[in-house]
């Protein structure tokens, strides 16, 4: 049975360390349930979220790590440098792939090098707008998740991978729970095809999942949990997201 998660993704938000650390208690006092929980600050944010949950069930994830582990890489957080702050790091969002040039191979680097530093990954995969209307998810599907998972090896128990079309984050247009259940069981042929235990890896679905829309991914086959952008920023919205997975 795989446990169900949801992230927070606080993406560049909130404005200041402060309004961090109460949104970080606010959705510790909201949440009381079997679902495990965990949110992603800003790097800056993390150490003063991180005490701020310390003693809580939430855990806290980094949004990035770079491929290296030291030298010349100015503006760059190496896994390392999460240790006792963060249980885990988001790898691969659309978004670092948009802003910051990030392609299959330096997500493949990454993803390694968080592994081998301890943490936990939440991989993120997903097609454009442009490939969804042309029929082309699974193939990008099939690119993403290959290009990482052939030397994850026997830290496989560390990966979660998201699904995300870029088409449906921040948009208010999710995906329809077919959409997602289809994508779910494309990663996990893909998973199975490179030797991991497929069924054993989480697959979250993420894009515009908010308390009204939730219901649907909750009870999408091989979906087991969310990653959540824009609904991850209210306490009250995140826990209802995350009592739809309990
Ligand atoms: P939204 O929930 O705001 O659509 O963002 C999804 C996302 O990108 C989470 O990583």
């Amino acid at each position: 049975m795989r446990e169900r998660l949801v992230v927070g993704n606080w993406k560049m938000n909130p404005p200041t360390i402060a309004d961090a650390v109460s949104l970080a208690r606010a959705v510790a006092r909201a949440h009381h349930g079997a679902v495990s929980v965990a949110v992603a600050p800003p790097f800056v944010a993390i150490p003063a979220v991180a005490d701020a949950l310390a003693g809580s069930d939430i855990a806290v994830y980094a949004q990035d790590v770079h491929w290296e582990e030291r030298g010349a890489y100015t503006s760059q957080i190496a896994a390392s440098m999460l240790r006792g702050l963060a249980v885990g790091s988001i790898v691969g969002h659309s978004e670092v792939r948009r802003d910051l040039g990030d392609d299959d191979g330096r997500v493949a680097k990454k993803v390694l090098r968080a592994l081998a530093a301890d943490l936990r990954v939440v991989l993120c995969v997903g097609e454009s707008e442009d490939e969804f209307e042309h029929d082309e998810t699974d193939a990008v599907l099939e690119r993403q998740v290959r290009a990482v998972v052939r030397s994850v090896g026997s830290s496989q128990g560390r990966l979660i991978i998201a699904y995300e079309p870029i088409w449906a984050i921040g948009t208010g247009r999710p995906a329809t729970a077919e959409h997602a259940a289809k994508a779910a069981a494309k990663i996990r042929n893909v998973l199975r095809d490179e030797g991991l235990a497929a069924e054993d890896i989480r697959v979250l679905y993420g894009g515009s999942v908010s308390s009204i829309t939730v219901g649907d991914f909750a009870g999408a086959r091989g979906i087991d949990g969310a990653l959540v952008g824009g609904a991850s920023l209210k306490a009250d919205e995140f826990a209802a997201i995350v009592h739809a997975f309990g």
